[in-house]
């Protein structure tokens, strides 16, 4: 962690996440004002991914979860899509370094399958240079869709009934969780969707049962430190009660 963040931004003492994920949207809007191309305001969205990730590193957000490009996303313009893709491929390419320097592990979710072969690729490789002495896990959604990944896990689960390997008595959240693309990660505490949009669309829907929401208007292409920070001062104000009264959370203390 560094404590010259932490107390630029007053953080010092606020309960961190410790699973950020995040729906960043608004860039085709940021291009649109500006009259611009929706691929500039791609591009300028990669820029906020990279600070982003340098920020929740440095705070001490031990897992970071990015949706960057969804199942649904395939139906946009093939040039759009193509550019994405290059984005994304020049991301893993130019952000190699500063991944492997700052510890942080790459992990990408998702039908990955349907990627193009130079960007999953290049996701794989770095996914295995990353994976070892790691302090946060950044983790891209890309060709993810929430209820595909829920069938995935239920089909998964069924074949291992079916051949005796388990049986469905044995069911339960413990197997559901190891058997979706996030196994091994803790559910995300705070969820942040930015552009003024308040939906979920398809992230995570199993994972999130207990998240805390944030919906800021600021679109992803401006959504920088500062508004990172808000962010966290307005999750770290919260109290979770998961279900339990406040007199059972104060016996707990
Ligand atoms: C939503 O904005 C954003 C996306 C569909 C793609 C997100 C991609 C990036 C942030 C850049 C590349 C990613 C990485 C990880 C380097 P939108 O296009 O739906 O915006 P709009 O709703 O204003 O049209």
């Amino acid at each position: 962690m560094n404590s010259n963040t932490l107390s630029a931004y007053n953080l010092t003492d606020i309960t961190m996440p410790k699973h950020v994920a995040i729906i960043m949207d608004g860039n085709g809007r940021w291009a649109k004002k500006r009259l611009w191309n929706r691929v500039r305001g791609h591009k300028q969205g990669a820029k906020t991914v990279d600070e982003i990730t340098t920020f929740c590193r440095a705070v001490g957000v031990e897992y970071l979860t990015l949706y960057a490009f969804s199942t649904e996303n395939w139906n946009r313009p093939k040039k759009e899509v193509d550019a994405l893709m290059n984005l994304l491929d020049e991301f893993l390419r130019d952000k190699r370094e500063t991944l492997l320097k700052n510890s942080i592990r790459l992990n990408v979710i998702g039908s990955i399958e349907r990627l193009p072969d130079f960007v999953r690729n290049r996701a794989e490789d770095l996914m295995k240079e990353t994976a070892n002495d790691y302090k946060m896990t950044l983790t891209l959604a890309l060709s993810y869709g929430s209820r595909e990944e829920i069938v995935s896990a239920v089909k998964t689960i069924a074949q291992k009934v079916e051949s005796g390997e388990m049986s469905v008595h044995d069911i339960d959240d413990k197997v559901m969780n190891s058997s979706l693309y996030t196994s091994g990660m803790p559910d995300p505490d705070l969820v942040i969707r930015t552009s003024g949009e308040q939906r979920i669309s398809n992230f995570l829907l199993w994972q999130i049962a207990y998240a805390e929401f944030y919906f800021t208007p600021v679109l992803w292409p401006d959504f920088g430190e500062a508004e990172m920070a808000k962010a966290l001062h307005s999750f770290g104000n919260r109290t979770r009660r998961f279900g339990k009264t406040d007199e059972q959370l104060n016996e707990e203390k």
